[in-house]
Order: structure tokens, then sequence, then C-alpha cells
């Protein structure tokens, strides 16, 4: 299939096997130019040869090691400095299904070298890159176990959370400069990171297990929808909704004062500046039956005044 239409370059990281291949597949067929990127230049320029072929598009190979600093610094370079790139896949990525107790740190530390620096240089490269040129798009490749980090190894899990959270704030930040930000994660697709961190995917419940094209295509639906975070694998799409929506409420009541009063302990901060120092003591205020516990509310000694809000309240046991 061939098509006419000028994209622009897209930068897919990760481009030799997996998704990264069947985005470089799709985006050559939706009109993009492409500059695949990974370490086995062999698989790139076969990759190449045949998208050039079949869609008539520029297929570039820059054979890079993202955990190789100089080598990181030139795909930077070029994200920069070429106004013809309109969309960077951050997609490169290892995972590890090692217990903690077993992971090797080193290895953990070649993940966050990987699925958060280099992700994070490459972001730091195109993001700027993109709003002086009015236009871009960015898509970072999480995971579901940035959400349930619990399902496999931690640190793994933790760089994915740290993809969403970065993909959250950019969100928040470029929303108005024409810049898209879409995070998509993934649950288990059948792809060669399984086996390279030690566990085929043939060995997982087939019933979870998803096809890389249908993953793919399931992302590009929701790029084109205007999805900002897109998860393939969750049919009831209102339950992510609605953990967004708790998420983003319960971020608006993290900032107080004092802390909550269950702990029963705590003045605001600037009443810790204006006072000498003090020690709360207590009233009671009401009487908590039948199992003996009573309230009473704290403040202080030397301005008579509660502290913020109406009354700290606490729990004190007098039997
Ligand atoms: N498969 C899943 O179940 C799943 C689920 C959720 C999220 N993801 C995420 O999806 C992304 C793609 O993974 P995949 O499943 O497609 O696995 P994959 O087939 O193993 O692909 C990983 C890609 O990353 C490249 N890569 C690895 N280390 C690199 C390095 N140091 N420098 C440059 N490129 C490097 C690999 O190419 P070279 O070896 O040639 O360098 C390969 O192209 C990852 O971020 C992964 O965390 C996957």
């Amino acid at each position: 299939m061939s098509n006419s239409s000028n994209k622009g370059v897209a930068v897919i990281t990760g481009a030799s096997s997996g998704i990264g291949a069947v985005y470089a597949d799709r985006l050559a067929k939706r009109g993009y130019d492409l500059i695949l990127v990974a370490r086995n230049e062999e698989r790139l320029k076969s990759l190449s040869a045949r998208l050039t072929s079949g869609t008539g598009r520029s297929v570039k190979v820059l054979r890079t090691d993202l955990n190789n600093k100089a080598e990181l610094a030139k795909l930077e370079a070029t994200l920069r400095n070429d106004p013809s790139i309109t969309m960077l896949v951050n997609n490169a990525g290892v995972a590890s299904v090692a217990p903690l107790l077993n992971a090797d740190v080193e290895k953990m530390d070649e993940m966050i070298a990987l699925n958060i620096t280099a992700l994070t240089r490459l972001t730091y490269a195109a993001a700027p890159a993109f709003v002086v040129r009015g236009t871009g798009t960015i898509i970072n490749i999480g995971s579901v176990v940035g959400i349930s980090p619990e399902a496999l190894n931690g640190v793994y899990g933790a760089t994915k959370a740290y993809v969403l959270a970065l993909s959250h704030s950019l969100q928040h930040e470029l929303a108005d400069k024409g810049i898209r930000i879409q995070a998509v994660l993934p649950g288990a697709t059948a792809t060669d990171l399984w086996e390279i961190a030690g566990f085929p995917w043939q060995k997982l419940p087939p019933s979870i297990v998803m096809s890389v094209e249908d993953m793919v295509d399931a992302a590009l639906v929701g790029l084109d929808r205007g999805e900002l975070v897109t998860i393939p694998g969750l049919h009831d799409g209102d339950e992510w909704t609605r953990f967004e929506a708790a998420r983003r409420a319960i971020s608006e009541r993290f900032g107080n004062s004092v802390p909550a009063p269950r702990y029963g302990i705590g003045v605001p901060a600037q009443q810790h500046a204006a006072s000498p120092p003090y020690r709360l003591k207590g009233v009671i205020t009401s009487r908590l039956s039948p199992n003996g516990l009573w309230r009473y509310a704290q403040f202080c000694p030397y301005t008579k005044r509660l502290p913020m809000r109406k009354a700290l309240l606490g729990r004190k046991q007098l039997a």
C-alpha cells in the first residue's frame, strides 16, 4: 500500500521488533516518513527495505544504543534540529519478571536508563522543538504495570508509572501549545520482550495476551480519537474515566498545613513560626460510647485559638 500524503517524519525507538516494528508499518501506511532506532541494524535495515518498497515512504535507519550517552545525544540532536520530524514514538524498553530479592541491581539500573532516562532525554529534545514548530505528537509506551506494579518486577512497574506520570504532566503543560501527548498502556502483548525478560509470553494464559498488531491498531484508534491515555486491553473504558476522575479529585485535597485529624497531631506551619514553642493540650468535647473512647479538641495554649479549621480533633483513650 502506498500513501502519497506527507505527515512529516516519525522517529520510532525500539523499531527493530515487536510493538515498534508494527508502529513503523502502520505509520508508514498512514503517510509518515520514518527514522527507525534500535541497536540491531540488520533488522532495522530489513524492515526499512520492506516498508520503503511497500509504501514508497522514506525510511531511515539510525543504529543507536539508547543506553550509550554519546549515541543517545546524537538522536537528541536529530530531534532538536530536524524540522521535518513531527512525531516521536518513545517505545524502546526492556522488562523484568524477577522479584526484588532475585533481581540484579545492575540490570535494574540499565532498565531505568532505557525506560526512564532515555525516554526523558528524547522528550526533552523533541517537545521544545515541537512547541517552536507549533505542532508535534509524542507517543509514550507505558504499560498497565505502571498502575499495577505488583504484577511483575517492581522496578519495571515503577519505570512505567514514571512514563504515565510524565505523560500526564506533559499533557498538562503542553495542551495549549498544539502538542499531542498520548500514553499507551499495553497489557501482555506477544513480543520478544517476555523471552528477553526470562519468561516467554507463550507461558501466559492465552486469554490475557494480545497480538502486537491488535495492540498497536487499537492504540492508533485511541490516538485518532484524541485519547490522552489508551489502554487497549481495558474493555470498560468508563472504568478508566472514573479512576482518572478520582485521581484528579483527590489531587485537589492533598494541600493542608496540618496533618489529618486521624493522626491527632500538628499545627499549621505559619502558627509554628509565629508562636513560641508550645505543647498541645486537649479538652474533652464529647464522649464516644460505648467503647470508652473520648474525643477532645486540641488548641494552642499561647494563642488560645484552635489551630486551623474549627477544631483539630483527636481521640484519647481515657480508660
Ligand atoms: N510486550 C508486552 O507485553 C508489553 C507490555 C506493556 C508494555 N510494553 C512496552 O512496549 C515497549 C516495546 O516492547 P516490545 O514488547 O515491543 O518488546 P521487544 O520486541 O523486545 O522490543 C523492544 C525494542 O527495544 C529496543 N531496545 C532494547 N534495548 C535498547 C537499547 N539499549 N537501545 C535502543 N533500543 C533498544 C529493541 O531493539 P534492539 O534489541 O535491536 O536494540 C527492540 O526494538 C517497551 O517499552 C515495553 O516496556 C510491552
